[in-house]
């Protein structure tokens, strides 16, 4: 599908030559998070933030009110999460882990259990702060990139009930439900298989509390793929998936086409009363929390285009386009293709390097040397380390090549799947990584590595 809006500003980007782009990823020790952005000839680093905004959220933005308390712009968005989503309380934070904050500490105690269909790093990392063990019940399949199921981000009912037999529900205070998951390749979940978990859940008074980071992908593909769903809208299947669960967070930054923003959503008026109480100590007055009325206005306005059917299919078949080049060339990928991003399967890419050696952190830093396309490792330095201080391993070896809403055309995609194929062809003389700077938490942030 062609680009449903024509262009009317433009940003130049900048072209390097490969001297100055070895130059450069040394200086970031071979770490593509820290490579300055005007290095950076297409920058499929994330969907988070990097998104174009429209003329109407652009002129919503000079409508800001930006009182301090009270403030219209507060109310706006208030209006479209209550009518796109049907929860009644909004707590604006200043992005999503803002909102992943203040949910893990009202809700978790120390010692509890959160299950969720996959980990996210910022999600784990303020679950495991506020003392609880994440427990990953997502569905086997997710966690083989060849696998192709149209739903694999639904949760496996089993393992959620093993959880539940194993440590008791009232060791479990939430279930942790992201639509569409990010880790396992942008993946959705059914709305039957939304059904089901919280039927489990609130049968045994689990709450149920969703990502809606990416869901408004996840309702498209909902439309596209589920049996009963395709004349129904992108709004209408927005409500019915939220209207199974207790609240949700959001990061405005993706599938509310924003450049900064989230909030916590709530139907509970105690827990609306805890979170708004927290709100004002970690980001500001519950009428605004994080954000700036001119950035909730372009949030409200966002959500809303975010939920038509002509911007979504047009994302979808741009993820779809550069997946179908790289699948022809026969590149390891993740199967199907995703909602935001094409994943490359790094082991099988380097099957000869181990994954101590970082297989997917290598690929990125190759990918950005030869062609000045940025990625993202989404495998083991992202894992982290268990709390005995050992490596994370994770199934997924990944890079991720993540598209932004309404920024790059498919000229674009035609380069980054070139690079792609050209490195493919001369995989073999590659040689891993090793790490040499490691912070303690969220390491895949400033982490620094020295070529083997
Ligand atoms: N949940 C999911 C599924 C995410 O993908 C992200 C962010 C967050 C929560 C946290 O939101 O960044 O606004 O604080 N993902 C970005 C990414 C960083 O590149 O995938 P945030």
């Amino acid at each position: 599908m062609a680009e449903p809006y024509r262009i009317k500003m433009v940003e130049p980007i900048k072209m390097t030559t490969r001297e100055q782009r070895e130059e450069a990823i040394k200086r970031a020790g071979y770490n593509t998070f820290l490579l300055d952005s005007e290095d950076v000839y297409i920058d499929l680093l994330t969907d988070s933030g990097t998104n174009a905004m429209s003329d109407n959220q652009w002129s919503g933005m000079m409508l800001g009110d930006e009182a301090y308390a009270g403030s219209k712009n507060f109310k706006n968005l208030l209006a479209a999460v209550q009518d796109l989503y049907g929860f009644k309380y909004v707590v604006p934070t200043h992005q999503g882990r803002g909102a992943e904050n203040i949910l893990s500490q009202i809700m978790i105690e120390p010692g509890d259990y959160v299950p969720g269909n996959m980990y996210f790093t910022t999600t784990r990392a303020h679950q495991e702060l506020n003392g609880a063990t994440f427990v990953d019940v997502i569905i086997d399949e997710a966690h083989d990139s060849e696998a192709e199921l149209p739903f694999k981000g639904n949760v496996d009912i089993e393992k959620f009930k093993k959880l539940i037999n194993d440590v008791g529900a009232e060791r479990i205070p939430y279930i942790s439900l992201a639509v569409t998951v990010n880790m396992a390749g942008g993946q959705p979940v059914s709305m039957a298989n939304i059904r089901e978990v919280a039927e489990v859940a609130h049968s045994h008074g689990i709450k149920v509390f969703m990502d809606a980071t990416r869901c408004a992908e996840n309702a498209c593909f909902i439309k596209q793929r589920e049996p009963g769903y395709q004349h129904k809208s992108i709004p209408d299947i927005l409500r019915e998936m939220f209207s199974y669960a207790d609240g949700c967070t959001m990061s405005g930054k993706k599938d509310g086409i924003v450049n900064i923003g989230g909030f916590l959503a709530l139907n509970d008026p105690d827990l609306y009363q805890k979170a708004a109480s927290l709100v004002v100590v970690y980001e500001g007055m519950p009428s605004y929390g994080g954000m700036a009325g001119r950035d909730m206005e372009a949030l409200a306005r966002g959500l809303y285009e975010a939920a038509d059917y002509d911007f979504l299919t047009h994302r979808l078949s741009q993820v779809q386009y550069l997946w179908d080049m790289l699948d022809e060339a026969g590149i390891p990928i993740v199967r199907p293709a995703g909602g935001h991003a094409v994943f490359i399967d790094a082991r099988k890419f380097y099957p000869h390097i181990p994954q101590d050696h970082f297989p997917a952190q290598t690929l990125a830093a190759e990918l950005y040397v030869r062609s000045g396309v940025r990625s993202m490792e989404r495998g083991i330095v992202s894992a982290g380390r268990d709390k005995e201080g050992r490596h994370h391993y994770p199934k997924l070896e990944l890079v991720r090549l993540t598209i932004p809403r309404r920024v790059y055309t498919y000229a674009h995609l035609d380069v980054v799947a070139d690079a792609v194929i050209d490195l493919y062809q001369e995989r073999d003389k590659v040689k891993g990584l090793r790490m040499v700077y490691e912070p303690p938490v969220l390491r895949f942030f400033t982490a620094r590595f020295e070529p083997l």
